[in-house]
């Protein structure tokens, strides 16, 4: 018996072949749930990312959409139900960077971020949950950073989204819980993907210096928490931040 048999899962920001999403993904298709991922547009790599989760032997399809706008997501959540049956557990994941010193950084900097990290949860939180309420039962999972908790010199825009859906992630758990609906955020620390790659070689050292493990943490490792808070192994867990950080910050 898989951990995820008859579930079915909605992934944000899956696109990429390389990103945390896309692990997360192919994770819980590895554990049997079928899985429907939300992309900004659908090319070869999507094709290509659905036909790794199809050879797990679940059912798996890509939505196009952008998640920032209430439409778009509630129009998603509303195909999905129709397409799969069902919808037990959400992985808000989407998210951007548009770093900058607070004196320089510019209104649409701050917007872009906040629109597409954290409000975007707020879309598919608002969508999923009379779903998962008729269903007496779900798992919402927030992709916060280990800077929404620490603050990060460059990155105020980005640092108040995943400090937002902290807030999110215990408020919902507390609205939520009697329903049996389960919200909990994962916060990674330096994970190597397209969006720290974009960083200098000198940048990534001085964050590998702060890492107790020596290492960058692979999408991977933040795909086995997201398994364990979608699964029922952490059926009494919620309103939780969980790190996956090499023990940076702790
Ligand atoms: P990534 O850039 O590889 O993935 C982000 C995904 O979000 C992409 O697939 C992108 O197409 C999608 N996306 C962006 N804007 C969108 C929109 N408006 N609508 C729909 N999809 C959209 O980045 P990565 O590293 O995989 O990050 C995934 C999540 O993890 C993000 O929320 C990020 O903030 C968070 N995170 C990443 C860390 C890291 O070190 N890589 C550390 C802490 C948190």
């Amino acid at each position: 018996m898989k951990l995820l048999s008859g579930k079915v899962a909605l992934v944000t920001g899956a696109g990429r072949s390389t990103g945390i999403g896309r692990a997360v993904a192919q994770r819980f298709a590895e554990q049997g749930a079928d899985v429907a991922i939300l992309v900004r547009s659908i090319n070869e790599t999507t094709d290509k990312i659905i036909a790794d989760l199809e050879a797990c032997g679940v059912k798996a399809k890509a939505y196009a959409a952008n998640a920032a706008s209430f439409d778009e997501a509630h129009e998603v959540v509303k195909q999905v139900v129709a397409e799969f049956g069902r919808l037990d557990v959400l992985v808000n994941n989407a998210g951007i960077t548009k770093d900058g010193l607070m004196m320089r950084m510019s209104e649409a900097q701050w917007d872009d971020v906040i629109e597409v990290n954290l409000k975007s949860a707020f879309n598919f939180v608002h969508a999923v949950t009379p779903v998962m309420a008729r269903q007496r039962g779900g798992s919402i999972i927030n992709m916060s950073s280990v800077v929404g908790v620490s603050g990060n010199a460059g990155q105020c825009n980005y640092a108040a989204s995943k400090a937002g859906m902290i807030g999110l992630t215990k408020s919902i758990a507390k609205e939520m819980g009697p329903r049996g609906i389960r919200a909990n955020a994962i916060a990674p620390g330096f994970i190597v993907t397209d969006m720290t790659a974009q960083l200098s070689d000198e940048v990534r050292e001085a964050w590998s210096q702060q890492i107790p493990m020596r290492r960058g943490g692979t999408p991977e490792d933040v795909a086995d928490v997201a398994l364990f808070l979608a699964s029922d192994l952490s059926g009494y867990v919620t309103g939780q931040v969980i790190n996956c950080c090499g023990g940076m910050n702790c």
